[in-house]
This record gives structure tokens, sequence and C-alpha cells, in this order.
């Protein structure tokens, strides 16, 4: 049986002033999806993925700055990539996301699909040393979670693929002291148009936020 929206065009649904309600049903719908698969697996993220106020961050930050060209360097069963996809599936954005392994980007790509979030995904499978160099951009979220001894190299190539005003996050980095980060936090504090944060708490991973302020 066609539904309505099958058979009529949706211009004629805006001219109807049907589109609008069509389109918050949509939203409520996948909201409600992926709330309740967050809520199914919320304690079975067992594959170095972040802490659910991790995610909310990551959210938070799309939401607020409308970014809506992504990309995640680490993506192992796709926690983060969900959080960060729902927040696109907002500003009208889509996610590119990188992982090696094969068995979780394949774990990652049957959560995305089950989180009803694949549209807004394209999810690579390939060595993000040589993936990200290249890559076009530009890029006005960036998240960065995978071999932590590569983050200062990472920035170097995604530096100049940033839009006006994007914001770099890192995860795992907890400060300026952090071993095994000064590489890379010095590379993001050399950046004069730059300016970091640092995120802690007992529920966080630690996550540096880098921001570049101006017009989008
Ligand atoms: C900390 S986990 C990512 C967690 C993920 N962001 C989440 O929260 O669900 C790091 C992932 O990076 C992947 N990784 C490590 N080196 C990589 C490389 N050179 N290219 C692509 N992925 C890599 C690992 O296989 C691992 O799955």
């Amino acid at each position: 049986m066609p539904t309505l929206k099958t058979v009529v065009p949706l211009a004629c649904l805006a001219l109807l002033g049907v589109g609008p309600a069509t389109a918050s049903a949509q939203t409520a719908h996948l909201d409600a999806r992926v709330r309740a698969f967050l809520a199914d697996h919320q304690n079975q993220w067992r594959d170095m993925n972040v802490p659910a106020a991790d995610g909310q961050t990551l959210y938070d930050l799309i939401i607020e700055h409308g970014f809506t060209r992504a990309l995640e360097v680490g993506t192992s069963t796709g926690h983060s990539g969900i959080w960060i996809a729902w927040a696109l599936s907002k500003t009208g954005g889509k996610l590119i996301t990188i992982e090696i392994d094969e068995g979780r980007h394949r774990e990652a790509l049957a959560n995305f699909e089950a989180a009803g979030l694949s549209e807004f995904i394209d999810a690579r499978l390939a060595n993000a040393h040589e993936l990200v160099p290249a890559l076009e951009g530009p890029f006005d979220f960036v998240f960065q979670d995978a071999d932590k001894d590569w983050y200062a190299r990472y920035f170097e190539f995604i530096y100049p693929k940033l839009a006006p005003a994007a914001c770099y996050v890192a995860h795992n980095v907890s400060g300026p002291g952090a071993r095994g980060q000064r590489e890379f936090i010095a590379a993001l504090e050399a950046k004069p148009d730059l300016t970091t944060e640092y995120t802690s708490g007992r529920r966080s991973g630690g996550m540096s936020v880098t921001c570049r302020a101006g017009e989008r």
C-alpha cells in the first residue's frame, strides 16, 4: 500500500502544509530510535569506546556550532560515531569515520544501521596514516581517537583542511602535562588562531577541545 509520502511529491506536501509536520515526526522517530539504541547498549561498549559523557560533549558541540562536515579518526565499534552522526542528522551534515580493524569496522556498520544513522555516515575501512593525508576536506568538526602516537601527525595533516571556525577534539588528552601527548599539545598551542580547553571529570576520558574563532 503506497503511503502519502511515496505518491505525493515533497513540494506538494509543503504546499499542503504537511512538510514541517512530517519532518518533525521523522526527527522525533529518529531521536526515539537512537535513544533506545544507546539505552540498550549502554553497558556493552568494550572496544575502547568513549564514555557516554564524552559522546554527549561531542553531540552538544556539533549542535551548538551547527557543524556539518565531520571527520573521525578511530571508529572502533561506533559509539562516538553514533553521538556525532545523531547531531549531524539535525544539522544536515555527514561524518567520515576511519577504522583499520575489519571486525570493529563491520560491527560499527551494524551499530550505525541499528541506530538508524547509516545515511549520515561514510564509514571507511582504511589505515588512517594513508587516508587522512588523502582526504580533501574542508572539515568543520574533527574527532581524533585512534593511535595516540600519531596524534601530532594527524593534526598536522588535518590542520590545513580545517574550515574557518572549526573545532578539533582529541580523546584521552587530559591536559598540557599528559604523558605521551606533549608533541600533540605543543602543535595545538603553536597555532595562534586556535584556542584549546581541556575537559575532565570522573566519567570523561579527558579531551582537548580546540576551536578557531570566526564566522563559519
Ligand atoms: C579508542 S578506539 C576508538 C573508539 C571510538 N572512537 C568510540 O568511541 O567508539 C581507537 C580505534 O582506532 C583504531 N586505529 C588505530 N590505529 C589506526 C589507524 N592507523 N587507522 C585507522 N584506525 C586506527 C583502532 O583499531 C581502534 O578501533
